[in-house]
């Protein structure tokens, strides 16, 4: 058992955000194949969330099979970070994890793109 704040987790192995795959139907392939407990999405611009934007609500689309699933937000505006977390709270997401730059030219070009 692995132990993360308030949730109890059966594997101490978790799906990491992968932008561009970590959707629903990859991650339902990766719980079926087995071993991970938590997984992320890909990374969703936290205005975009508020914005009900379309892309934004594809991305946290998830479903009964898909728990505990975690949501990671990208923001440069701390009040949106903030009410995204609570918006996502609210939806019933296990954690928020928060991106803080990842390196990789698609999670830039996303970011650039804010
Ligand atoms: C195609 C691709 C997309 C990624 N997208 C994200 C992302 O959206 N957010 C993030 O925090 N990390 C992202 N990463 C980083 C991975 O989550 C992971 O931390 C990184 O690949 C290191 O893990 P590894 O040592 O197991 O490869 C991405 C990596 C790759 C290769």
């Amino acid at each position: 058992m692995f132990r993360l704040g308030p949730l109890e987790l059966q594997s101490n192995l978790f799906l990491s955000p992968l932008a561009g795959y970590t959707n629903l139907p990859f991650r339902l392939v990766i719980r079926e194949v087995g071993g991970v407990d938590l997984c992320t999405t890909d990374l969703v611009n936290a205005r975009s969330l508020l914005e009900e934007n379309r892309k934004a609500l594809k991305l946290i689309e998830t479903n009964e099979r898909d728990q505990p699933l975690a949501v990671q937000l990208f923001g440069s505006v701390p009040e949106e970070m903030r009410d995204a977390a609570v918006d996502l709270e609210r939806r019933g997401i296990a954690s928020v994890d928060i991106n803080m730059g990842c390196p990789v030219r698609k999670g830039r070009r996303l970011r650039d793109d804010d």
